[in-house]
């Protein structure tokens, strides 16, 4: 990760998504590949194997290392090739790269560039950036917070800050331009309203859908909304389900009308996308 994210801790990963079996992930533009020594110390190596560049994420877990699916090189935590398929020696300067790794605050933090002074927590001062544009860049399973020291008491709480930040950012874009909503959202994606169900295949109709939506929202006299309750729910790596229940606004700031959706959420290429948008009510 030198040049991309120098000096830094990058939390990659919820503690409890980290266990004995192998978790690929996304950090600061490098795949990783995560998993737990016998002791329960987190373990990151690049996900390449030194052989053929395969994913190591594909192969399995054997004791504290981990065994290349594809011609059974194994290395070490230090990411060292300890032994070659049939139980061979290793091949001269067969190596991955590996990275220091800690666990912190219900996280799991990798020092973005070799070694680091100071375990995540225990430096003072830094500060998480979560504005809405690096919360929106930023996986789940991966960069999902950057930074020298979390500023929040725990994972829950950065993770809260990045989801509503994201859609901070969601809000302003629809408020801006109903159009630019729709980049929020995957292709294809699934939205639920008022009982109708709607597949968008592709972007160009997400656009088209929104633009749609805006209209209507206007002819009604809407001009903004805002979010009077937040809630998500981890679903596992790089997945989440979030829940608002937004208040529509006219011109002086009177509220209209009022409606909860939930949002199916997956970080794709290091953003998060919406896949699936549901209206509870009307
Ligand atoms: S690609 Fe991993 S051992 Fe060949």
């Amino acid at each position: 990760m030198t040049g991309s994210a120098p000096g830094i801790w990058i939390a990659v990963a919820q503690s409890r998504d980290v266990g004995r079996d192998l978790l690929a992930c996304d950090a600061a533009g490098r795949k990783l590949v995560l998993y737990r020594r016998e002791s329960g110390k987190p373990v990151a190596l690049d996900d390449e194997c030194w052989h053929r560049l395969l994913p190591l994420s594909n192969g399995r877990r054997e004791g504290d290392n981990v065994v290349c699916a594809y011609h059974g090189l194994a290395y070490g935590p230090d990411g060292r090739c300890v032994s070659a398929r049939l139980g061979r020696p290793p091949p001269a300067g067969a190596k991955v790269r590996s990275y220091q790794a800690a666990e912190w605050d219900g996280l799991v933090w990798v020092w973005a560039d070799g070694n680091a002074a100071v375990a995540p927590g225990e430096t003072a001062g830094g500060a998480v950036r979560i504005g809405s544009a690096q919360a929106r860049l930023a996986p789940e399973c991966g960069e999902h917070v950057k930074g020298r020291v979390p500023d929040s008491k725990d994972g829950s709480a950065i993770m809260q800050a990045e989801l509503e930040a994201l859609f901070g950012a969601y809000r302003d874009a629809f408020i801006e331009r109903a159009a630019s909503a729709a980049a929020f959202y995957s292709e294809p994606c699934v939205t639920a309203r008022a009982g109708v169900v709607r597949v968008h295949p592709a972007q160009a109709d997400l656009a088209a859908f929104f633009t749609e939506v805006d209209t209507r929202y206007r002819q009604r006299g809407y001009t903004r909304f805002d979010n009077v309750t937040f809630a998500w729910q981890g679903l596992g790596a790089n997945s989440v389900l979030v829940t608002i229940h937004w208040v529509y606004k006219d011109r002086e700031g009177s509220p209209i009308w009022e409606t909860t959706f939930s949002y199916n959420l997956f970080k794709c290429e290091g953003t998060w996308k919406i896949l699936m948008q549901t209206m509870h009510d009307r």
